[in-house]
Order: structure tokens, then sequence, then C-alpha cells
């Protein structure tokens, strides 16, 4: 690319603005015929988890670097739409439903083999506007997000292996985090939306999904108590997935990540990592990038020697992809690849842990 964009005149100083230099030792990237280490799917299977999976988005399905990546098996074998699922894109006027975006995804996954973790059905956050402005009562709120659920898991029966049902519900405190549907519905909306998606597919895998839950604490407690609540109601419920957004030097400690699978996995529930990243406060460093590389290995490890963790998902691989740098101002760098799709030390550290040499 660097050359080709040279042979029609770009300036060195624009390139260099384009793809700054990455602050650590150039790498084996994927493509290259050496690329064994970046097999992570495959290195993952070896080491007895289900698979090794990203988020993928919409806007780079154009970009054939990114999707020789994304769908490659050996290196993800497994992928999450990163939005087109979310309420806003499937059900933009009230029953009037839409998978373009999903399926987008969904589609070149499945062709490639990969395994599908389909999310999110419920979630405070890119909800339509007739949703959240209707004030809609409590009974027809309810029927709302049953019959959204049921058209969204019926649309994509026999294609998810796990369903994020329910997102992000919790405050910090293990309480319940204010919303619409908590507001018309009360709490429980958790066991109909549960409920609903069980009816609509009962061979899905069923998750509650949540940050800053990767740690025993009132937020991990309050996930397990969701947990609790759906078991004590008879209804299906699955895995929790800890979405794993950290940022580098101060992200879980292996044994605590440890502890707290153990403490969901008593419940009767497997676990994954579904959203992990590793975001830098820029300027990064080459102290930055390696600590990262260490932050993504350990919750890797702790998901390779659990037994019930069925797996680990990147939030995107490519760091122009990546939510953080709009998210969290003042840092970045989150994935495992750099913008010139240069694998970063973690993508060593990750394949080193899953083949058991750390
Ligand atoms: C993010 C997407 O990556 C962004 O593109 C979008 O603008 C906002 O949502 N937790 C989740 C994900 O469960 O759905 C979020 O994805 C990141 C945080």
């Amino acid at each position: 690319m660097r050359s080709l964009s040279l042979a029609v005149g770009v300036s060195l100083l624009q390139l260099a603005c384009a793809f700054p230099a990455p602050p650590w030792p150039n790498t084996t990237a994927v493509g290259d015929a050496k690329a064994g280490p970046a097999d992570l799917n495959d290195l993952a299977k070896k080491a007895g988890k289900m698979y090794f999976g990203t988020a993928v988005d919409n806007p780079q399905l154009d970009d054939k670097q990114y999707t020789d990546i994304a769908f490659n098996k050996a290196v993800f074998g497994q992928v999450t739409p990163a939005n087109g699922q979310k309420y806003m894109y499937t059900e933009r006027s009230r029953g009037t439903y839409s998978f373009v975006e999903g399926d987008a995804v969904v589609d070149k996954a499945t062709a490639a083999g990969q395994l599908l973790r389909c999310h999110a059905l419920l979630w405070y956050q890119q909800l339509p506007n007739w949703l959240t402005t209707g004030n809609f009562d409590n009974a027809t709120l309810i029927t709302i997000v049953q019959e959204h659920i049921t058209a969204e898991v019926q649309h994509y029966k026999g294609k998810c292996y796990a369903w994020d049902v329910v997102n992000e519900a919790l405050n910090e405190d293990g309480t319940m985090r204010k919303n619409v549907f908590l507001d018309t519905i009360g709490p429980s909306y958790i066991p109909i939306a549960f409920a609903a998606a069980a009816a609509a597919d009962p061979d899905v895998k069923l998750y509650y999904n949540d940050y800053n839950i990767e740690n025993p604490g009132a937020k991990s407690t309050g996930a397990a108590n969701i947990v609790k609540d759906l078991q004590a109601r008879k209804i299906k419920v699955d895995g929790v997935g800890m979405q794993a957004h950290f940022i580098a030097g101060s992200s879980p400690s292996y044994d605590s990540q440890l502890q707290n699978m153990k403490n969901f996995i008593a419940l009767g529930v497997e676990v994954a990592y579904t959203e992990l990243d590793v975001r830098i406060t820029l300027p990064n460093s080459a102290e930055k990038t390696q600590q990262q590389a260490t932050d993504y290995a350990n919750a890797v490890k702790a998901c390779v020697v659990t037994e019930k963790c069925v797996g680990i998902t990147v939030w995107d691989f490519w760091d122009p992809a990546s939510w953080v740098p709009s998210t969290f101002k003042g840092t970045g760098d989150a994935t495992l690849f750099s913008a010139g799709f240069e694998a970063k030390p973690a993508v060593a550290s990750i394949a080193q842990v899953l083949q058991g040499t750390t």
C-alpha cells in the first residue's frame, strides 16, 4: 500500500501522517506466509477453547485488507456484528424490521464458517427515537420488547451461537441502571427479555453482557444476581459475557479475573470475554504497548485455564475501526493491529499464551 501510494506521488511526510510508525518493533503481519502466530483461532481451539473472535463493523466491509483478516477463520473463528443487530438499525419504526446491516456481517461470517455471537437485543443505548420518546405504558412496552426480540431472534435462528439478550443493565454499584425499560416495565424487563428470546430460539445460548464485571465486586455481584433471578424464575440463561474494555496498566489482575469467573461458573453458567480491548492513554510508547500486550495476554490466559470460559472476542482488531478514540478522549491504539495492519506485540503474547508457552 505504501509503495503504491509512493508510485502515485504521495510524499513521505503525508504517508507518515497517515500511518505513523508504530512504537513497537515490526512483527509478522497477517497474510504473510509466516503468519502462524497470528492464527489466533486455530491456536485457541488447540488450547481447548471454542473460538477466538472479533467484532466486525459495517463500514469496514468494503476494505479488502480488513475483510481478508476479519473473515479468515484461522485468525478469528467467531464474529460479532458491532452495530448492525442493535435496536435502532433493526426496528427503525415500530413493527418494521430490517436486518440488512446485521445480515451483511452475518452472511460473510457464515460463508467463512465462523461462529456468531449476536449482539444485542436490549440495551439502553442506540435505541430508535420512536421507542425512547413514545411514552408507552407498561403493557405496551412489554409487547414492544417481546415483539422486537421475537422478530430478531427468529430472523437469526440457527445462525447465532449466542445472543447478548440484555446488555449493560447495571450501575457500577450493582443496582439496576435507569433506562426506558426499567422506568416503564420495572426490573422484570430482564426476565421478560430472556423468556422471549428462549421462546423464539430454544437452541441459542442466552447471555447477560456487561462491562466492569471482570473482577469480583458490586457490579459482578449484580450480574450474578441477574443470573440467580432468572434461574429462580426457571427462565433460560446460559452465560455471562464480560466485555473487558480494559486500560493498559489498570486492567484487573489475572488472579481476580480467575476468581471472578469462578463465581459466575458456580451458578451453572458459562462465561466469555465478549468485547476485549486494551486502550492506551496517548501518546503511546514502547512500554505502554508492552503493558497492553501483558494485559491482553492475562485476560486470554485467564479464559484459557477456566474450562467454562468458552472463548474470547476482541472489540474489533484494527485501530481505525475501534470505538475507543471517539468514546474515551485522549486514549486509543486499543486493538491488536495498527492502522497499517501491523500486528502489535499483543498478538504474539496472546499466541504464546494459547500455545502454553508462558
Ligand atoms: C459500540 C460500537 O463499537 C460503536 O461503533 C457504537 O458507536 C457504540 O457502540 N459496549 C457494547 C457495544 O456492548 O455494543 C459497544 O459498541 C461498545 C460498548
